[in-house]
């Protein structure tokens, strides 16, 4: 069956027709070219479809559209709006000076994941980093340099 649904999606009102068993992955994605959000498994295990919804970074492969109904979202595409300078967000420049971007496929998730915690924990530890993501896979990066790009993006923006 079709529904309505309204999202603020990046800082803009939306409302979007979908069906009860659309993912929110897929409507963002198809429905507003939102393509930053990435699909891998589309079974909850790789993160790569990891966006901010109310604050929190969550899978949108695991969540239905419908669920998404009222709420906040933030993907990739918004995140350099997420600061008061001009330009990229310090995470994404961060992952750019330490090296934590290579093919890239998994970057956005690992962007929003990291948006997510520093937003809660300014300072984190790198136990606290490795926590926070832990539901992102990398296939490139051996997570080294990740870990220094997150904990570089706290000290940018901690400062
Ligand atoms: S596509 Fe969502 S966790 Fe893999
Ligand atoms: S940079 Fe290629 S999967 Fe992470």
């Amino acid at each position: 069956m079709a529904r309505k649904i309204r999202m603020t999606v990046n800082g803009e009102k939306r409302q979007l027709e979908v069906e009860d068993n659309e993912l929110l992955a897929e409507v963002l994605r198809d429905n507003l070219g939102l393509t930053g959000v990435k699909m891998g498994c589309e079974s909850g295990n790789c993160g790569v479809c990891t966006i901010v919804m109310e604050g929190e970074a969550v899978l949108s492969c695991s969540i239905l559209a419908p669920q998404a109904d009222g709420s906040e979202i933030i993907t990739v595409e918004g995140l350099s709006k997420m600061h008061e300078g001009e330009g990229l967000h310090p995470i994404q420049e961060a992952f750019i000076d330490n090296h934590g971007v290579q093919c890239g496929y998994c970057t956005p998730g690992f962007l929003m994941s990291t948006y997510a915690l520093l937003k809660e924990n300014s300072n984190p530890s790198e136990d606290e980093i490795r926590k926070a993501v832990a539901g992102n896979l990398c296939r490139c990066t051996g997570y080294d340099k990740i870990i220094k790009s997150i904990k570089s993006a706290s000290e940018m923006m901690d400062g």
